[in-house]
């Protein structure tokens, strides 16, 4: 239960542990129920604790829908997503209630570029399949033939959603002297693609030319399956496709058939659909698909601003105040 039931004070539910930098001050300005597990609170209990609450910090694995907005009831005032992304939240139902939804952006860019980035370069080098290669004592000499990978300098970029995630790729992606394109639902004034070199294409023509190609979009129905058997086979043969963004943005049934076909030469994925990947699913079983444990944004440094940034918009909501990060209402 509650830390304690002093009245007067906010009372809130946090469903997982964050940082300190996050939980000291919602600790100091709130009755905060904290869930304490590693796992994410089944179902039940998530709507059993935010009964009565003023406000909720969620993660991106907790679905904030009517039925979680009914089991809260009319006092809540804030749901604080500690994540940048919200399609775990249904932004409209909250709207409908009046609910602000504070999210995490600015925070995690350069961070998730990184990793965009690792995760592009270690597909390119075939860096996993050499640490294994290693670990089972199978290096035995130099190899001219030995895990022969592909060059990223000189390569050609596509970049699908180029807000600020896409736009940090492109700007590592100057170091390497890579041509940059880029797809979004409109094409972005010369200020922000000059500088960054960066051409606009259709999503057909984006994806035949690029070498890489990185995804940077939010969830949406327009975007989920947007990289599906038809479009898988617009890329290159030599491509390397890199999810950083949502799984259910790549339809994995296409993918793994595409990887196992040689429509494309390999995927790093950092996300999934679902999470976590089930053991048995093929794309585990692949040599030329990397995936890691979604953790574009996981660096300490970046966590500890994500804690604060929730934190404040929790604390801003159950004040009746401005959240200092709000996601727009849907118009
Ligand atoms: C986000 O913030 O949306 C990431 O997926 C997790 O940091």
């Amino acid at each position: 239960m509650a830390d304690g039931d002093a009245p007067g004070r906010p009372r809130v539910f946090v469903s997982r542990i964050i940082p300190d930098e996050g939980l000291g001050a919602v600790r100091a300005a709130c009755e905060m129920d904290l869930w304490e597990d590693d796992l994410p609170p089944p179902r039940d209990e998530l709507l059993r604790r935010v009964a009565g609450c003023d406000g909720v910090l969620t993660l991106l694995t907790d679905r904030v829908d009517d039925e979680f907005l009914d089991a809260a009831g009319p006092g809540l005032k804030v749901v604080s997503n500690y994540a940048v992304g919200f399609d775990n939240i249904d932004v409209a139902a909250c709207a409908r209630r009046g609910i602000p939804v504070g999210n995490t952006p600015g925070v995690l860019t350069d961070t998730t570029a990184d990793l965009a980035w690792a995760l592009l370069m270690a597909a390119a080098r075939r860096l996993p399949e050499g640490d294994r290669y290693v670990r089972d004592g199978r290096w035995k000499t130099w190899g001219p033939l030995l895990l022969l990978g592909l060059d990223v300098h000189g390569a050609t970029l596509g970049i699908v959603g180029f807000g600020r995630i896409g736009q940090a790729i492109a700007r590592r992606a100057q170091g390497f002297g890579m041509e940059i394109l880029y797809h979004d639902v409109q094409e972005l004034p010369d200020d922000v693609t000059g500088p960054l070199g960066a051409t606009y294409l259709p999503l057909e023509a984006l994806l035949a030319r690029s070498d890489f190609v990185s995804l940077h979009v939010n969830l949406s129905p327009v975007t989920r399956h947007l990289i599906n058997a038809e479009t898988l086979s617009w890329m290159k043969p030599t491509a390397v496709l890199v999810n950083t963004s949502r799984g259910p943005v790549v339809d994995q049934v296409a993918l793994a058939d595409a990887l196992r076909k040689g429509t494309i030469w390999a995927a790093a994925l950092d996300v999934t659909d679902p999470e976590p990947i089930p053991m048995d699913d093929p794309l585990v079983g692949l040599d030329n698909c990397l995936i890691v444990p979604h953790i574009a944004s996981a660096s300490r440094a970046t966590r500890d601003k994500m804690a604060a940034m929730a934190a404040a918009n929790l604390i801003a909501g159950v004040r009746g105040e401005a959240l200092p990060t709000e996601v727009p209402p849907p118009t």
